[in-house]
């Protein structure tokens, strides 16, 4: 018998220790904050960076501290609110969900995973970071930087690749047995992703799970697949469509066409992206022709 550290091996308490002597003071964080404030944490989270998070995480719980005050809030003002954070839609879909907690949920946010899968704008992700750190429940809980760590640690690979169903499973092996610290966890290992097991190049001198690291073990191996993709922003559709909000959010009274042109040069462009924003409800044209963020 030899008394060798196996891939992996406790590598959940390892980790949950680590999460209490380097993890950043994140508003959500904070004992007591709600499942309602965790969900709207969480879907903010989701495709934009911490830094641009916070300011606008905190004018929202200030504004809207209960589902039924976002409910009640026209789709216009919460776009406006949304701010720059990118990728709009999402707030659309954070309203629409407050709009169900109010009709279904009596205005609270339900523990159960399924019954949080169910409301709009929610999916595999947020349902179950809403049932961990909002409800204190232990849950598998899966993002980007999640399937990173467990790649390296578990599985000897650079980079985690598409998404896999067993992804899940993967992460619920290394939770610690104890319901707390497994809640911990959950949190740790994400942000052990976002500041140590980075993608690129990894700060494994700062890792406290680097002598049971199988990729480490296997000689840290390059990535061997196709390269990851860093999303483009200027020129995109994303970028105008973004640049035509700034107009309408900037405007308080509806606008023509003439002050969208100043948005963005590229006529077919332009025409293109106001024609998906009208398609996706977050902008509205008025009986006379002009535009503006839905009443
Ligand atoms: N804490 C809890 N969830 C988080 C997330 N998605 N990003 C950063 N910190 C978090």
């Amino acid at each position: 018998m030899t008394s060798a550290t196996a891939p992996g091996e406790h590598a959940g308490e390892a980790i949950v220790d680590w999460y209490a002597t380097a993890a950043r003071d994140l508003p959500w964080r904070a004992p007591g904050v709600d499942a309602w404030a965790v969900l709207v944490s969480e879907v903010m989270l989701q495709q934009t960076p911490v830094a641009r998070v916070e300011p606008v995480w905190r004018e929202w719980m200030a504004r809207w501290p209960r589902p039924a005050d976002l409910a009640a809030t026209p789709p216009g003002e919460v776009i406006r609110a949304w701010g720059k954070l990118g990728y709009p839609r999402r707030a659309l879909r954070l309203r629409e969900a407050a709009i169900a907690l109010t009709e279904r949920h009596g205005g609270v946010v339900p523990a159960d995973v399924a019954a949080l899968e169910a409301l709009p704008g929610v999916g595999t992700y947020t349902a179950r970071a809403v049932a961990c750190f909002g409800h204190g429940q232990r849950q598998p809980v899966v993002d980007t930087n999640v399937r990173r760590v467990v790649a390296r640690l578990v599985h000897g690979r650079a980079e985690a690749g598409n998404a896999r169903a067993s992804d899940l499973a993967d992460i619920t092996a290394l939770a610690p047995e104890d319901d707390d610290r497994a809640v911990r966890f959950s949190v740790a290992v994400m942000e052990l992703g976002a500041l140590v097991c980075v993608a690129g190049t990894p700060r494994c001198g700062a890792c406290p799970v680097r002598d049971r690291c199988a990729w480490r073990l296997a000689g840290s191996p390059a990535h061997d697949g196709p390269p990851r993709r860093v999303q483009k922003f200027a020129g995109t559709d994303r970028q105008v469509r973004g640049r035509l909000l700034d107009v309408l959010r900037a405007a308080h009274e509806p606008v023509d066409a003439a002050a969208l042109e100043a948005a963005w040069d590229d006529a077919a462009q332009r025409s293109r992206c106001l024609g998906s924003l009208l398609t996706d409800g977050l902008v509205e044209q008025t009986e006379d022709g002009l535009f503006r963020l839905p009443a």
